[in-house]
């Protein structure tokens, strides 16, 4: 033993630095690591590899007396497992490498993961709320300040981004995501990743950094009828074309591990399929990390029908190219005897072993397995005023403003009215920070109520307030004590929403409208004749029909996190003009989902000048279209695309078009407008979507000002996978749009490929 650790020791030493010539792309490329790797690897035996394979939750209190204790208490004891989640402060995840160190007998540290999904300590916007902001430097520094912290409390490892394509609102977790289009989405994912890990695989080195996990691969976001778990029923083009680009560009922007699905796809469950954890991402697409199970997805296998087994799920998994196995215990319980069978080869289980290995030499831990851990710093680090300030910067990027009759937002300061607070999300803290919100404290979150008080603390409003219902049950109690403070105002705001708890995991939904009584509230509200305003926390696109028909105006503020108060009311008071944009679109009601915007034609289109025409694609009682599409959201000002241009309308192979339009500010309040340009192939090989996305700009305007934006389309963004799946771009025409959402069709232009 003693020996051993001298070894170890020594290698330590030796091991000081990475080699700087490394290339971010491939970690493997180090031939420094790869040796130091080899050398500790030569020292292991089949056990101890597998144990490194081996992922368990603990809350730190791991040094549990061997009488009473569990085999994953046992296993923690002893320090030998690769790596530990959920462990979140500087003490708990000292002691989980104390187990390595002192009671291990090679005392390699242990690689610590947490759920860092949309902050850690200090809370940013729920994923899809910020993708609406369509900001890629905010989304990176959100997710860089998110490691920040993570890292000061000893944690290495987030399991984020999630980058799941989602079409689909009665899926839960459509709040953890970037909404339902592949190229935006493909956008955000690279942001996030080099937010949580640097520019380049250099920057893991630093201990303000984290490695990045993209999950669930792959297609999670298509699980049938939104139900979460379910198997996704899909197409090899939809999962080429639409699932599988985010992930492929958080590989090309170096992401350092990738997580397994729980689904299945065309009957092969993802935790156990080849084909996408080695032809795919190992051979095609050349990724050099490693890959985690989801939780318990390994035992899972066993239910899908695919294993007889624990050994035979191990064995499946392992061979698939899945390299860790997180919380069942299945690979430290049945690994070696799958070995011993001959089921799996021991150069696999070496194979998946170097990968761990590898990750925790770039991490620095085998020079020094504290290296993350200093009270210190995660005293200093935590909850910055700088971060909150970012934090408040997001909110106010995040909210999208979908509705705003007769000027009714923004609030004057100035205006001496009273304006009644109503809904269950006035006051409301705990469900602010959304679904997987970190060590985020839910009693810390500014509440709407308070954020509103501060803004207008010198102004000529008077407030009256009242919660009138919950967010859940059906109970009308606090009705009437409600319309009647809502009687004596001039104008009512109202805050609806979902709880917490009703997005996210395992939380999905088959009726999207607001849940319990507060449509029914609302319902009394409007009888009163004032105007009406609505703010939404939620986590979905919800089914807002009747609120769009009889509300005033509706600002969508989803799960806004630890600033949300503040930056909602700088929204409402109009120090910031809403720019937001939805990514996702909202169905006129849940019988219209999965709705997205880049869909096919069909055979039989309706025509939009005459939609009901029988024997045509629609529904006899809505449009086919969405209450609100993609690329869609208001401003206080607005906003006029003008004097589009091609500087050719030709393209050669290998050519590029300069495409130009006028974009103008014809309001009266400073704003910024997103300027989108879609592109749509007439004929191809195979059917394309009516419109896809292809480049976007945020342009600020001052009011009265216009500028010009400039998007070059290059064949590149012409490519699809064509009959033979070969992904290519076909000769023929093409139209495209510049436009302010994916539904305004008014600049429009033809071109061909030739
Ligand atoms: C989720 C993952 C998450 C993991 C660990 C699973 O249930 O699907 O997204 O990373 O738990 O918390």
């Amino acid at each position: 033993m003693k020996k051993l650790f001298i070894a170890v020791s020594f290698l330590s030493i030796l091991f000081c630095g990475c080699n700087k010539n490394s290339s971010w792309q491939s970690f493997s490329k180090d031939k420094t690591i790869e040796q130091k790797v080899d050398s500790v690897l030569a020292l292991m035996t089949l056990d101890e590899k597998i144990a490194q394979m081996t992922q368990f939750a603990s809350n730190g209190e791991i040094i549990t007396g061997p009488a009473s204790e569990s085999d994953v208490a046992r296993y923690l004891r002893e320090g030998t497992i690769g790596s530990v989640f959920n462990t979140v402060t500087v003490e708990n995840n000292r002691t989980v490498q104390d187990a390595a160190m002192q009671n291990s007998r090679l005392k390699i540290p242990v690689l610590i993961g947490f759920d860092v999904i949309h902050g850690f300590r200090t809370i940013f916007p729920m994923p899809l709320a910020e993708s609406c902001s369509w900001d890629l430097d905010l989304m990176r520094k959100t997710a860089n300040i998110a490691a920040q912290e993570a890292s000061s409390v000893g944690i290495h490892w987030t399991f984020a981004p999630m980058v799941d394509i989602a079409r689909d609102a009665r899926w839960g977790r459509v709040m953890e995501g970037a909404g339902e289009d592949p190229y935006l989405g493909s956008l955000i994912a690279q942001a996030r990743v080099k937010g949580f890990q640097g520019e380049s695989w250099e920057s893991l080195k630093e201990t303000n950094t984290i490695l990045a996990c993209a999950k669930h691969f792959a297609a999670y976001g298509a699980a049938e009828a939104g139900r979460d778990y379910n198997v996704a029923e899909l197409s090899e083009r939809t999962l080429h074309e639409i699932y599988l680009p985010p992930y492929k560009a958080a590989n090309e922007a170096g992401v350092a591990t990738y997580m397994t699905a729980f689904n299945e796809i065309g009957g092969v469950p993802c935790t156990g399929s080849k084909y996408l954890f080695t032809d795919l991402l190992r051979k095609d697409w050349g990724f050099g990390g490693f890959a985690v199970s989801d939780h318990t997805a390994v035992k899972e296998l066993i239910a899908h029908g695919v294993a007889k087994d624990e050994k035979e799920a191990a064995a499946l998994a392992v061979n698939a190219g899945v390299d860790m196995d997180m919380a069942d215990g299945v690979y430290i319980e049945n690994l070696k005897k799958a070995v011993e069978e001959g089921l799996v080869s021991e150069s696999v289980i070496d194979n998946s072993v170097r990968r761990i290995l590898e990750m925790k030499f770039i991490l620095g831990l085998f020079d020094d397995p504290y290296r993350y851990l200093s009270e210190e710093r995660e005293k200093s680090t935590l909850l910055k005023p700088e971060f909150l300030e970012t934090a408040r910067d997001a909110v106010r990027k995040s909210v999208v403003l979908l509705k705003n009759d007769n000027s009714y937002f923004p609030l004057d300061k100035n205006k001496g009215q009273t304006v009644a607070l109503i809904g269950p999300m006035v006051k409301n803290q705990r469900s602010l920070n959304g679904e997987w919100a970190g060590r985020g404290n839910r009693n810390e979150s500014v509440s709407l109520f308070d954020g509103l008080m501060e803004k207008y603390k010198d102004s000529k409003i008077r407030f009256v307030y009242a919660e009138g219902c919950d967010l859940i049950t059906n109970d009308r109690s606090k009705f009437m004590q409600a319309l009647s403070v809502a009687r004596q105002a001039d104008i009512i705001l109202v805050a609806m929403g979902e709880d917490f708890n009703w997005s996210g995991e395992a939380a999905c939904r088959t009726d999207i409208r607001l849940p319990g009584a507060q449509q029914e509230l609302l319902k009394e509200l409007k009888k009163l004749n004032k105007k009406v305003g609505l703010v939404l926390f939620n986590g979905r696109p919800l089914d807002l029909s009747w609120e769009h028909e009889n509300i005033d105006a509706i600002l969508e503020a989803w799960y806004p996190g630890t600033m949300a108060g503040h930056g909602v009311a700088d929204v409402i008071a109009g120090d910031y003009n809403p720019s937001a944009k939805l990514t996702i679109s909202f169905p006129r009601n849940v019988g219209q989902v999965p709705i997205y915007y880049n869909h096919k034609n069909t055979g039989r289109p309706v025509d939009p000048a005459n939609p009901k025409v029988d024997y045509r694609s629609f529904y006899l009682d809505v449009d086919n279209s969405p209450l609100y599409s993609f690329g869609y959201g208001l401003s206080y000002t607005s906003f006029s695309i003008n004097n589009l241009k091609l500087d050719k309308t030709s393209m050669t192979k290998g050519g590029s078009i300069v495409v130009t339009a006028d974009v103008t500010n014809t309001g009266k309040y400073d704003g910024a407008e997103v300027v989108q340009l879609y592109i749509h192939d007439i004929t191809a090989s195979v059917t394309r979507p009516v419109k896809e996305l292809k480049g976007f700009e945020k342009v600020s305007l001052k009011a009265g000002e216009t500028k010009q934006v400039k998007f070059e389309v290059s064949e590149k963004n012409l490519m699809f996978y064509d009959l033979n799946m070969n992904y290519t771009a076909e000769p023929g025409a093409f139209k495209l749009w510049v436009a302010s959402s994916s539904a305004d069709e008014t600049n429009e232009a033809d071109f061909e490929l030739e």
